[in-house]
């Protein structure tokens, strides 16, 4: 008989399109806290406190410093083992001509650096900030921004390229992820509290699809999953590929 690790392993190895949906989780191993933990709260604020248009314009100065201290953070940390086995993952998957999507809830650009290139950031970027005047989107790597950060065009404020909570998604990130929900044979979904929609659905989505959904995570999150691994992501991930 199969562990149950050695099922998922041979489910993704002949999987024709597999879609991981990827929560703060995966970068707790990098050292970031995650938001619903212990260490997820900054002067007592909890991220639904911060992260919302109506925060932002009571005390934008307030949100600012809580992203440079973010910022600050997660500028120190490098991506784990859980992130480099998710790019391995896409190159194997690449390489036999097998469709990999990878859907993060995270901002902290950790799959990106580490070389992940199938991403789509349902909830933004830390490191881009949009202007609420002109609404130009650019990089910006400050670490601290100067408060409150003016628009380089137009002289309005700029706020992080965030979806915060009470925001809708970019419909084209929508579009893109139902699309690989629909479509896979097998969903991961690592380190994610499955708390916060709409990705919170997304496990149900494929899994309605006929998708294999397999949990990566220490706790019980979802009920939803047909094979749950309990454990770290960094430990966990790596032996999947
Ligand atoms: N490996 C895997 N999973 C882990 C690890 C680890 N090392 N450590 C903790 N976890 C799990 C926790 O058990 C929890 O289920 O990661 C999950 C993290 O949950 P949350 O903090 O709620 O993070 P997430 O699900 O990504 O939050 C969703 O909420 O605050 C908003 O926009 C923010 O994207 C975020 C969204």
């Amino acid at each position: 008989m199969n562990t149950p690790t050695e099922q998922v392993r041979e489910r993704l190895s002949t999987a024709s399109r597999v879609t991981v949906l990827t929560g703060a989780g995966i970068s707790a191993d990098s050292g970031i806290p995650i938001f619903r933990g212990p260490e997820g709260l900054w002067k007592n604020f909890r991220a639904e406190d911060l992260a919302t248009p109506g925060a932002f314009a009571r005390d934008p100065n307030l949100v600012w410093e809580w992203y440079n201290w973010r910022r600050e953070l997660i500028a120190m940390k490098e991506p784990n083992a859980a992130h480099q086995a998710l790019v391995k993952m896409e190159g194997e998957m690449e390489s036999r001509r097998a469709q990999f999507r990878l859907l993060t809830q995270n901002v902290d650009g950790l799959h990106t650096r580490a070389g992940s290139r199938n991403l789509v950031e349902l909830h933004g970027n830390i490191w881009k900030v949009r202007c609420t005047g002109c609404g130009q989107v650019t990089e910006d790597h400050r670490v601290p921004i100067p408060i409150p950060p003016r628009c380089s065009s137009c002289g309005e404020m700029l706020r992080p390229h965030i979806v915060w909570f009470g925001e809708s998604l970019d419909p084209r990130d929508m579009d893109l992820a139902i699309e690989a929900l629909e479509q896979c044979e097998v969903m991961l979904v690592i380190g994610t509290s499955g708390v916060v929609q709409p990705a919170a659905s997304f496990a149900s989505t494929a899994r309605a699809a006929g998708a294999f959904v397999v949990e990566i995570n220490p706790d019980v999150s979802s009920s939803v999953a047909h094979v749950a691994l309990r454990g770290r992501a960094a430990e966990i991930v790596p032996q999947l590929v």
